[in-house]
């Protein structure tokens, strides 16, 4: 309730200070103007996705649980973005080759974290690091080749499990 007086109080002085006249100034009706919306190339999304996949694998082998659902959460938050912003990619059905990558290994991996299985997560990790290159081959860009980690990432995050 204070904060929405506080708001109130903060509008009412910016309007104060417009200039006399423009307050009353009804607004003349814009006309329509086609949206404008950015649209990120599907390798903005992938180059997030690579973030992701690394930090999952510094979560998942300090079995930070946690963590590591959320960052396969946000891989699969980005996939779906993809499906509805990239459905296609030179003519091949992308939307529907995530959606069997969504339904098959991030779904293995999904249930080695809820397991808390590390041996799990490993072997599940390294079949979702396949289904990407499998699709990078698939839609000619198999020199773009992933692979699990081999060396710390991200000095500035920890990923030990904290509480
Ligand atoms: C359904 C297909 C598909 C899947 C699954 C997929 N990718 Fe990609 N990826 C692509 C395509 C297509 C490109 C090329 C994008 C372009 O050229 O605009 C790409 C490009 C990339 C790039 C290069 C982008 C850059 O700027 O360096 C990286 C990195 C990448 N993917 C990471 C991954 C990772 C990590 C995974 C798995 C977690 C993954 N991708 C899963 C289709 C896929």
């Amino acid at each position: 309730m204070r904060t929405m007086m506080i708001a109130a109080a903060f509008i009412a002085a910016a309007g104060a200070a417009l200039p006399a006249g423009a307050q009353s100034q009804k607004a003349a009706p814009k006309p329509a103007e086609p949206i404008k919306s950015y649209i990120p190339g599907l390798e903005q999304f992938m180059g997030v996705i690579q973030n992701e996949h690394a930090k999952l694998w510094y979560a998942g082998s300090k079995r930070n649980w946690e963590l590591a659902a959320y960052q396969l959460g946000e891989i699969k938050e980005l996939m779906s973005d993809m499906q509805d912003l990239v459905p296609t990619f030179k003519d091949l059905p992308l939307a529907d080759m995530l959606d069997a990558v969504i339904t098959g290994s991030i779904a293995d991996v999904e249930k080695a974290i809820e397991g808390k299985d590390s041996k799990k997560f490993a072997a599940t990790y390294g079949k979702l690091t396949d289904a990407c290159n499998a699709c990078h081959q698939a839609t000619g860009n198999g020199f773009v080749v992933i692979k699990r980690p081999t060396q710390p990432g991200f000095p500035n995050q920890d990923f030990t499990p904290h509480k």
